[in-house]
């Protein structure tokens, strides 16, 4: 697969070939929705469990990397987000097909969740758990109907898509002091756990390395390492050669 195509879920199927494969750089985007995905299943098993300690502690970490990735997508400081890309490249699409309004609708959602985390009150975070579920799920369905033929067509009009992510996108949140904890490390633990017979962690490793500079990538690399077991580390690190920046 060629670094011009988006799959739906943006992974290849390379991963047993010797050939070096190529980046997918939107794949932090999209990948990132099955890191969201993956946290909910770990938090719906701790909701099933009725395991309060489990799912606070989950919920905790969920919050945090939703935070990083909206971020992303709204703009943080003179970053403008994803958002206001398609917006300004696409006749204000994240407005016309609802995006925004997605995003609003979530985030009152998640106020009253953080309010029951914030008081403790773990049994109603959990009752509530459900429904809020199915919000965000849907809220990720529309973000990526939209999204994946925009990337697509970005591609095919020859929008420079790295700089775009490095500049517009993924700097909205990449210099929080916590970005390899937070963000970096829960990336890989998850989509490592909730793989779906794809290789999720090494495209999404991928396309972090593939949009940075040395720097950067020197200071979330022992992110990667703490996130993946040492099996996965080896197997991604003949693949795509972790020790540098760039593709
Ligand atoms: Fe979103
Ligand atoms: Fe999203």
């Amino acid at each position: 697969m060629g670094c011009c195509q988006v799959k739906n879920d943006a992974n290849d199927t390379m991963d047993k070939s010797s050939i070096k494969p190529d980046p997918i750089p939107f794949a932090i985007m999209r990948n990132g929705h099955e890191v969201i995905r993956g946290l909910m299943i770990e938090l719906d098993e701790a909701a099933q469990a009725n395991n309060e300690t489990k799912f606070a502690e989950l919920w905790k970490v969920f919050i945090i990397w939703m935070n990083h990735h909206a971020a992303m997508e709204d703009g943080k400081g003179r970053v403008k987000g994803f958002f206001a890309v398609l917006n300004e490249n696409f006749n204000n699409i994240a407005v016309s097909e609802g995006l925004e309004a997605h995003h609003s609708q979530l985030n009152n959602a998640t106020r009253i969740m953080e309010g029951y985390f914030y008081e403790k009150d773990y049994r109603s975070l959990i009752s509530n758990w459900s429904n809020y579920r199915k919000l965000n799920e849907k809220h990720l369905i529309a973000e990526e109907e939209i999204m994946m033929p925009k990337v697509q067509e970005m591609h095919k009009l020859g929008f420079p898509i790295k700089k775009n992510l490095a500049e517009d996108i993924v700097s909205a949140a990449w210099d929080e002091v916590n970005f390899g904890s937070e963000f970096v490390q829960v990336a890989c633990w998850v989509l490592e756990k909730h793989h779906g017979g794809m290789p999720r962690a090494r495209v999404f490793i991928h396309a972090l390395k593939s949009i940075t500079d040395e720097q950067r990538w020197a200071k979330w690399l022992p992110y990667v390492k703490a996130g993946l077991s040492p099996e996965q580390y080896f197997l991604i690190d003949s693949q795509i050669e972790l020790s540098s920046a760039g593709n």
